[in-house]
């Protein structure tokens, strides 16, 4: 990351609190396309600081910003509400980024931030799409950002200053955790963060209806299975303890677990789990021409 920071290309928005971050309250916004992952985003950067009447939401028709708007306690806004806005959220599907951004270029100032959450792009062909525009990022989050548990690569232009990238972590950061990674590492972060929320939903689903055919009420199951799953995560988190020496500890010789592991390891867990991240990153390689 080259930081370029001068007096010119500082974002407006570089005031930073008592412990360094940037201060959101003052940051302007426009997400253009608040739908189910910009609407996420929406809720992130309001549970960060940023104030409801600094961020706009611009959707595809003025009812559509305002219902919205409405749900996610922001305010409604329109496409000259980007001028001027200190950040610029691209919001909307691929497919429809090239209608925009002849609308987006012609309102962006040289240090406005703009993030970009659409998948299938790249930073190169977005900073042409701008014009040559410096102050980009490219965030992929994943599902569970609407719940403030994510996961967000981050992924930056060369020429983004150093706090334009902190403004754009600063954002995300109350969505979940921030991870940044060249952009090469995209394909391998879908396999393992993006496309892997619903690999987890899959297994999830699979553990509820066996502890149902066990027969426990499938409400209980449900509550069950997904306070073990989190337990489970939140223990490695929180120990720092390898997953294997976590395992370990449950399994005493001869017993329940390590009859459970050895009917895992027959199924082929590892290579099924292995396998499904490697189809989901070389399909994101083949949908990207690579
Ligand atoms: N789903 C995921 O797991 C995931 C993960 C990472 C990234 N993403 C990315 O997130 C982006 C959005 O996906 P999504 O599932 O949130 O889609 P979505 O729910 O359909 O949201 C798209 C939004 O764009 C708005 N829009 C469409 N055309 C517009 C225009 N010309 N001007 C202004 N707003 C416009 C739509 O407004 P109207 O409702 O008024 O049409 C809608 O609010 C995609 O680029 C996707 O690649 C998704």
């Amino acid at each position: 990351m080259t930081d370029q920071t001068s007096p010119e290309t500082t974002s407006a928005t570089s005031s930073t609190a008592s412990d360094g971050t940037p201060d959101l309250s003052a940051v302007t916004v426009s997400v253009l396309g608040a739908g189910n992952m910009g609407g996420a985003f929406v809720r992130a950067m309001l549970a960060a600081g940023v104030s409801p009447q600094n961020l706009r939401v611009v959707n595809s028709s003025d009812a559509s910003s305002r219902r919205a708007a409405d749900e996610l306690g922001a305010t409604a806004g329109s496409v000259s509400d980007l001028t001027g806005s200190d950040v610029v959220v691209l919001g909307v599907k691929p497919y429809q980024l090239d209608a925009v951004m002849p609308e987006v270029r012609s309102a962006l100032a040289e240090d406005t931030l703009v993030i970009c959450i659409a998948a299938g792009t790249s930073l190169a062909a977005l900073t042409e799409a701008l014009g040559g525009h410096t102050q980009l990022v490219r965030a992929m989050p994943n599902t569970p950002m609407s719940v403030g548990e994510g996961v967000t690569h981050l992924m930056a232009s060369d020429d983004a200053t150093e706090s334009s990238v902190e403004l754009a972590r600063a954002l995300l950061a109350a969505a979940g955790i921030v991870v940044d990674l060249p952009e090469e590492k995209g394909h391998a972060m879908i396999g393992a963060a993006g496309s892997a929320s619903a690999f987890v939903f899959t297994i999830v689903d699979a553990m509820i209806d066996e502890a149902v055919r066990q027969g426990i009420p499938r409400p209980e199951a449900t509550r069950v299975v997904l306070q073990t799953v989190r337990g489970a995560a939140t223990l490695l988190q929180e120990t720092g303890q390898h997953p294997a020496v976590a395992r370990g500890a449950v399994m005493s010789p001869g017993g329940t677990t390590a009859e459970g592991i050895a009917a895992l390891e027959r199924g082929g867990i590892r290579p099924a789990l292995a396998g499904a991240m490697d189809a989901a990153a070389r399909k994101s390689r083949a949908m990207s021409g690579e």
